[in-house]
């Protein structure tokens, strides 16, 4: 890759940017040819994805840049409806770039299916059953989808919970049994489910119990990622704040997300701005992740962030998250979806893991962003001057009015779609 063809990429129109990706040989010459329809979702195959289809929705798709994740770089494609989220990924990327960028570690990817029982008489005599027979409950949960195991992959281990009656919610006690399985390159929905349906019966037979339900859990624990980047206050500097200010108000700030759930919910929301964005744009499942990163978030008994920043010996301000992130590099939609196609070549084909550790660094990378406007001029001023760029075109403006009423407009008092229209109206009467 000739990445030099894309500096500066921002200020290209929208057709210099896909002949940059030419000349950065990302894509083809030929590929550059109607770009946006080979990437479109034909209705023939939206029409078998979901039932009663009528058309698509789209949204605009845009690339982040300068990420360096253990020491390879990357250009990652986001999907997103919000005007910030690219440049603040980005600018997050370039300042993180300069210090030695994103290190990740990744867990053995293993998924969590689940076997709920009721009408259990005793609880324990079940819970020995179970451990008694973990290799045959393998055994079944694997002949029911063989050619996992033939990849390698397949259910690995039994555990059993036991929750009791609540009085509260009017609810019987649960015998609960986990079947940890490793899905490979798949986040694995289909596999997990399978297993666990075909072992209900067998389950029931060893504990005496009714099984209400076999589903994976989208509470992945066993499957984590995990971010850590390091930045020094010389780079950190921002208007009449020195670096050192700025890295202690972001540690601050960190700390009232930690202890605060109005203010944890928001600054995840921020967090989540990259992740959903990465995920989406991979193929991949959005709502799984949310689920699951929320629940995390909750691990102490307290919604809480889910990153922390704190200063490190030498003055640097360092960044660490861990989220679930079952995510897959195959499967579902990642094989049939023109752009995510596009999009998993982009990043180089990366495996599953590769792609945790993308999408767990963009969303450092943007809490990081938040977390320095925030702090220092607040994010009205970076917002409001990509929101003009909507606003012009809610207006109406089309081609190089668009720039021309968004540059009008950030000098204005009022900048709402009442003045954007007067502008317009003005440079049409001209
Ligand atoms: C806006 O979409 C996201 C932020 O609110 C995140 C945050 O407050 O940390 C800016």
């Amino acid at each position: 890759m000739k990445k030099e063809y894309l500096n500066k990429f921002y200020q290209k129109t929208h057709a210099e940017r896909i002949e940059a990706l030419v000349s950065a040989e990302i894509i083809s010459q030929e590929d550059a040819v109607d770009f946006k329809r080979k990437l479109a979702l034909p209705d023939e195959i939206a029409n078998h994805m979901i039932e009663n289809q009528i058309t698509t929705y789209e949204l605009p798709l845009g690339l982040a840049l300068n990420f360096l994740i253990d020491q390879k770089e990357f250009i990652v494609p986001m999907a997103t409806e919000e005007p910030s989220v690219i440049a603040a990924a980005s600018s997050a990327a370039k300042i993180i770039n300069q210090s030695g960028g994103f290190e990740t570690t990744i867990q053995e990817r293993t998924m969590i299916g689940q076997i709920a029982l009721t009408n259990i008489s005793n609880m324990n005599q079940a819970e020995q059953n179970i451990l008694q027979h973990v290799d045959q409950i393998i055994e079944k949960a694997n002949q029911a989808h063989p050619s996992i195991v033939k990849r390698g992959g397949g259910a690995r281990s039994v555990i059993t919970r036991q929750i009791e009656a609540d009085e509260q919610y009017d609810s019987p006690s649960f015998f609960v049994i986990h079947i940890h399985i490793q899905t490979l390159e798949a986040m694995g929905a289909n596999i997990i489910n399978t297993m666990v349906e075909a072992i209900k019966p067998y389950l029931e037979s060893l504990t005496g119990g009714t099984a209400i339900m076999g589903i994976l859990s989208n509470y992945a624990t066993e499957c984590l990622a995990t971010v850590t980047c390091r930045i020094p206050v010389s780079l950190l500097q921002k208007g009449n704040f020195s670096g050192e200010e700025v890295r202690d108000r972001i540690i601050e700030a960190c700390q009232f997300a930690i202890v605060d759930p109005y203010r944890a919910v928001t600054h995840n929301k921020g967090i989540m701005n990259g992740i959903d964005a990465v995920v989406l744009a991979s193929g991949n499942d959005t709502r799984a992740i949310e689920a699951g990163v929320h629940a995390y978030a909750t691990r102490s008994g307290q919604y809480r962030s889910l990153s922390s920043w704190t200063k490190a010996e030498n003055g640097d301000l360092v960044g660490m998250m861990t989220l679930p992130l079952p995510v897959g590099a195959v499967g579902g939609s990642i094989n049939i979806h023109p752009t995510a196609q596009f999009t998993k070549q982009l990043l180089g084909n990366p495996t599953a893991k590769e792609l945790e550790s993308i999408i767990v660094s963009v969303g450092l990378g943007q809490n990081f962003s938040a977390l320095k406007a925030l702090v220092t001029e607040g994010i009205q001023k970076g917002h409001m001057g990509l929101h003009a760029k909507s606003l012009a075109i809610s207006a109406g403006a089309k081609g190089e009015q668009i720039e021309v009423v968004t540059q009008e407009l950030k000098q204005r008092k009022n900048m709402n779609l009442v003045t954007a229209k007067d502008i317009l109206k003005q440079l049409n009467n001209k």
